[in-house]
């Protein structure tokens, strides 16, 4: 089956990948040739969750490209408030818009939302699942600040866990030739076990570290990551893990000269503020990057009829996926849709397997 709905960026082919990052540097070279490439054309913003890069990139992609945008940044000033179901929302606002931007707190909910969307929707993080449109912010510096996208040494730290970003990353760049990664964490925020199930399924060999500065020394990037407070049980358990990695002078000392740091920001305290003036920081830029990537992603939804996203094969499960993290828990009108994984059932939504 084929969509023009962004959800994962697992679902495109590296070819496309390389088109999405082709076009974003032609905008980038010469941004007046696209402004009126959307003239006529609306952008409905959804966010559930509050954002400051992805949602205003967003916005800003598609003012610059001639377009107009809708939308709310507080679901407690939309009919949610109301109690209005997602599918419902969706069906009104894709009536409105011409293609939606979407953030929500829960797993499996751009997948859910895009059953019910008429038009194209893309996906701007949901809960700790996914987070596709940063990571092609991320591949885009790689490829302008590195020069490549394979035979990599990555490093990741922080809250690999609940990082949304570091999952959608992981599985993009092990569709490259060559690309190992350190995976630097405490034993309580590792890496979920279906990201080491794909670096193994492609061939990427990986390391864990639970030390930083042990790990710095031979990377080709490092990608920092906050420590995601909003996704623990309790306060107590997120001070237990706040402080445990930070990235500061001494151990920036001890990485290579060509290595470049990436974060997806915000940042809290993982980075110290001394550390944003060496050439080799490049979060701010990469913030910036991320917006001509947006405004290639929608140019190449709405406008390219040769791009099409293939969903993967999915069945009806008799079960209900279990994880109380997913959007199936709290839409109950949605199917229990599944597809096959490894001999397992996977939940369609957010990834987990269905027992
Ligand atoms: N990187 C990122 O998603 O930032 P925001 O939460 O500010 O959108």
């Amino acid at each position: 089956m084929i969509n023009k709905n962004l959800i994962d960026l697992e679902a495109l082919s590296v070819d496309q990948i390389n088109k999405l990052i082709r076009k974003a540097k032609r905008i980038m070279k010469s941004p007046s040739d696209y402004r009126h490439a959307c003239d006529g054309k609306i952008l409905a913003t959804l966010f559930y969750e509050p954002s400051t890069r992805t949602q205003m990139s967003f916005q800003t992609a598609m003012l610059k490209l001639g377009g107009r945008t809708i939308g709310f940044d507080n679901p407690m000033n939309s009919s949610v408030a109301k109690g209005e179901s997602l599918k419902d929302t969706i069906s009104i606002v894709s009536g409105y818009a011409d293609i939606i931007a979407m953030r929500h707190p829960v797993e499996g909910t751009a997948m859910a939302a895009s059953l019910y969307s008429e038009v194209p929707l893309i996906n701007c993080g949901d809960g700790g699942h996914l987070h596709p449109t940063q990571t092609l912010t991320d591949i885009i510096t790689l490829s302008c600040e590195k020069g490549r996208l394979d035979h990599l040494k990555i490093g990741v730290c922080g809250d690999l866990l609940n990082g949304r970003t570091v999952h959608s990353l992981i599985k993009t760049l092990a569709k490259y030739e060559g690309n190992s990664f350190v995976l630097i964490s405490t034993k309580e925020l590792s890496i979920p076990l279906y990201i080491i199930d794909i670096l193994e399924k492609n061939g990427c060999p990986y390391e864990i570290s639970h030390s930083l500065s042990d790990a710095i020394v031979d990377l080709d990037m490092l990608y920092m990551t906050r420590i995601q407070r909003e996704r623990f049980k309790s306060e107590e358990d997120y001070e237990a893990q706040k402080y445990v990695f930070v990235l500061d002078r001494e151990k920036l000392d001890k990485a290579r000269e060509d290595m470049i740091i990436l974060h997806p920001l915000p940042r809290v305290n993982e980075i110290t503020v001394d550390i944003d003036d060496d050439p080799r920081a490049l979060y701010f830029k990469q913030a910036q990057y991320g917006m001509f990537g947006r405004m290639a992603l929608i140019l190449l939804l709405l406008q390219d009829e040769d791009f099409v996203i293939e969903s993967r094969d999915f069945e009806i499960s008799p079960h209900r996926c279990s994880n109380p993290k997913c959007v199936t828990q709290s839409e109950a009108y949605l199917p229990n849709l599944s597809y096959r994984k490894l001999g397992m059932q996977m939940c369609d939504f957010c990834d987990k397997r269905i027992d």
